[in-house]
């Protein structure tokens, strides 16, 4: 059992805790107030090689490993959660379910550009009334011989607006339950296919949450991917991966909390001597470090799971359940270290705690993420 990262590793670490300093930091605050999507950083990351970054280098990406993925998720989130999660969509949702799924044409077509950061990629699953109860899709693709006919509504879909190309999940045959369900690839500015406006929300502001309207859009055929009725199957096995990436990201937003409150709580001075000297101070930083270490083993192990080839459904889940509760437990104490000074925007760990909260819903909220693991552990 080894516990230490590779040379080339640490290198891609170091070069995405660089980038994350440089150019996610600058504006991150001024992002998060205007909901502005980080657009020139996200095209800064294609070029860096953090848009397909396991994607294989024939078709346009940087053939590493989800270690890695997993590193660098950690370090952008630490400065800016709203760049990170393009990153996870991008990497885990729709580059990997098209080079792992897609036929040699979709990969050329659409991977491409995708893994090099060319173009940005949404995964359309939830619905108003399908969001943890992912078989109970409303949104319907009918078949048409060479064509289906897309109708129905997606909500909250990350990258709603800046994506190009969507991979939509939905219903061509009621009777056959999940089995009748497909993924197919939507391009933006098919006719019929309509962005609805932009969510106000809590955390990750600058990232871009929109619903989607799809009113009789036709997708051709061979926009499909896997087989008649793979959808569902398809979804299950891209957020599987998908949940190693949002871990990732809950381990930055807690490891980024926890080093701003470590300094501030060794500078800031109260009844004579800096705060960090109390122990009531210095306790919480003590559960925060060992919430956090805890944390990125799991997220580490579910990483290294799918490099090597195993099973990483229960890992992933495990990783993502702890990680996020790391996440929104340490940013709240990390705000309580900062006291009046926790409570205003220059401080950035107010904006944390609320990126935080993401972590625990999207990709499989905690409750989902508890079916998955004790449906897994009972089974055996
Ligand atoms: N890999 C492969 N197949 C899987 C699987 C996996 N990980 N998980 C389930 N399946 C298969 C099952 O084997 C079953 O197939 P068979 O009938 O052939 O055996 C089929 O899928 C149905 O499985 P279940 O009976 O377990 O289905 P269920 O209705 O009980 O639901 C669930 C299971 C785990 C709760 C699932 O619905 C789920 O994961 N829900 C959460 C969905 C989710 O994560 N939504 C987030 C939206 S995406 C997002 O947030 C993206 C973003 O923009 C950031």
């Amino acid at each position: 059992m080894d516990f230490s990262i590779s040379e080339e590793q640490k290198m891609i670490q170091e070069a995405a805790r660089e980038f994350a300093q440089n150019e996610l930091l600058p504006g991150v605050i001024e992002r998060d107030e205007t909901q502005k999507f980080p657009a020139e950083q996200v095209k800064r990351m294609g070029e860096l090689g953090f848009m397909g970054m396991m994607v294989d280098p024939k078709y346009g990406g940087s053939g590493l490993d989800t270690v890695s993925y997993a590193l660098v998720m950690e370090e952008l989130s630490k400065i800016d959660a709203s760049s990170s999660v393009v990153v996870s969509v991008n990497n885990s949702l729709v580059c990997w379910g098209l080079e792992t799924y897609g036929t040699e044409e979709q990969k050329t077509k659409y991977l491409k550009p995708l893994a090099t950061g060319e173009i940005i990629g949404a995964f359309c699953l939830s619905e108003p009334e399908a969001g943890s109860d992912a078989t109970s899709q409303k949104t319907t693709a009918i078949d048409k011989g060479d064509h289906y006919i897309l109708n129905g509504t997606k909500n909250w879909i990350t990258n709603g607006n800046s994506a190009s190309v969507y991979l939509v999940i939905a219903q061509t045959d009621k009777d056959k339950g999940h089995k009748g369900i497909n993924a197919l690839i939507v391009e933006k500015g098919m006719p019929g296919f309509e962005i609805g406006p932009k969510e106000n929300k809590l955390g990750i502001r600058g990232s871009d949450t929109h619903s989607l309207n799809f009113n009789d859009v036709k997708v051709p055929k061979e926009n499909r991917i896997g087989e008649d009725g793979f959808g569902f199957k398809f979804a299950m096995k891209t957020l599987a991966g998908g949940r190693i990436g949002i871990a990732s990201q809950a381990l930055g937003i807690a490891a980024g909390a926890y080093e701003l409150a470590k300094k501030y709580a060794k500078e800031r001075k109260a009844f004579g001597t800096e705060i960090a000297n109390h122990q009531a101070i210095a306790f919480k930083l003590a559960d925060m470090h060992t919430q956090i270490e805890a944390a990125r083993l799991l997220v580490y192990k579910a990483a290294r799971d799918k490099d090597i080839g195993a099973n990483y459904d229960l890992s992933g889940a495990i990783a993502k359940l702890h990680a996020s509760k790391t996440a929104m437990d340490t940013t709240i104490e990390a705000v309580q270290i900062h006291g009046g000074n926790g409570f205003v925007k220059d401080y950035h760990v107010e904006r944390l705690m609320r990126d935080a909260k993401i972590t625990q819903i999207y990709e499989g909220t905690s409750e989902i993420q508890k079916i998955v693991i004790s449906r897994s552990i009972l089974r055996n």
